[in-house]
């Protein structure tokens, strides 16, 4: 028998997550479970569930709101019939874009700072049951090299590169508490979508083929640390 492995994609309206969502149900082998804020305008997303009816489940999600989190267990324990879950993507994110460490805005800073740490730190401690479950129990943050201290990018995205950082650390704690999982954070590199925009160098599909291709066969070697899609590893 095929063997199958499970997984939750958060942010898959459009952009990366929607890429990840795209490439992993075209094969037998994937349930996904695509959550968005929107389900009922996610058009594409609809689409996909068409075409690959029960293995593709689309659930409301809104990583900054803690009932859309605990809804989203509960349909993704009845979507996956009780079976656990073998990977946790945190992808949903947003972007202050070019602001500066005194130029900020206070609420831009904040809500950054929601949708990009507080709401994968939530989301992974609610899923935490639903992985312990899985076989894999892979937990993957979307972070970025602008998050990185060594890469000396200059000024600009002082709020997104903080709170990636912030994300970084988050990823290695939860590696330290928890050796049985692996958990890890990766940069996607700097891609064409409505984040990265028109300039950016990178394709989502070359991109996304090559992170998913590392986070499947990640194993605890690879816990607590920071990787490029193409498995280059970043220097914190
Ligand atoms: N693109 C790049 O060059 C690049 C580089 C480095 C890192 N990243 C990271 O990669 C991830 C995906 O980026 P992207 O380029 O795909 O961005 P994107 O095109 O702007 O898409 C972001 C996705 O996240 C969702 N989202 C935002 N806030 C959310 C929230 N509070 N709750 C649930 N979903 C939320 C959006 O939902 P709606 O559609 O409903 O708005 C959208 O589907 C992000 O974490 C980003 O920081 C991207």
């Amino acid at each position: 028998m095929l063997a199958t492995y499970t997984w939750l994609i958060t942010g898959c309206n459009r952009g990366l997550g929607l890429e990840m969502v795209t490439q992993l149900v075209r094969s037998p082998a994937n349930i996904v479970v695509a959550t968005c804020r929107n389900p009922d305008s996610a058009l594409a997303l609809q689409e996909l569930r068409n075409e690959f009816s029960g293995r593709l489940h689309v659930i409301q999600l809104e990583v900054t709101d803690s009932e859309s989190i605990e809804r989203c267990v509960l349909e993704t324990e009845k979507a996956l019939g009780g079976r656990g879950l073998d990977y946790l993507l945190n992808n949903a994110g947003v972007s202050e874009q070019r602001d500066t460490a005194f130029t900020f805005d206070s609420k831009g800073f904040m809500s950054t700072f929601h949708a990009n740490v507080l709401g994968p730190s939530l989301v992974s401690r609610a899923f935490l049951p639903v992985l312990e479950k899985g076989n894999r129990k892979v937990i993957m943050n979307m972070s970025s090299q602008l998050g990185s201290k060594a890469w000396k990018f200059g000024a600009p995205y002082a709020t997104y590169a903080a709170c990636k950082s912030a994300l970084n650390m988050l990823t290695t704690k939860q590696a330290f508490e928890r050796p049985d999982l692996i958990v890890f954070c990766m940069c996607p590199g700097w891609c064409k979508t409505d984040m990265g925009g028109d300039d950016a160098p990178l394709d989502p599909k070359v991109t996304m083929e090559g992170l998913l291709k590392f986070i499947s066969s990640a194993t605890s070697e690879h816990s607590g640390r920071y990787w490029r899609w193409n498995g280059e590893e970043i220097e914190w």
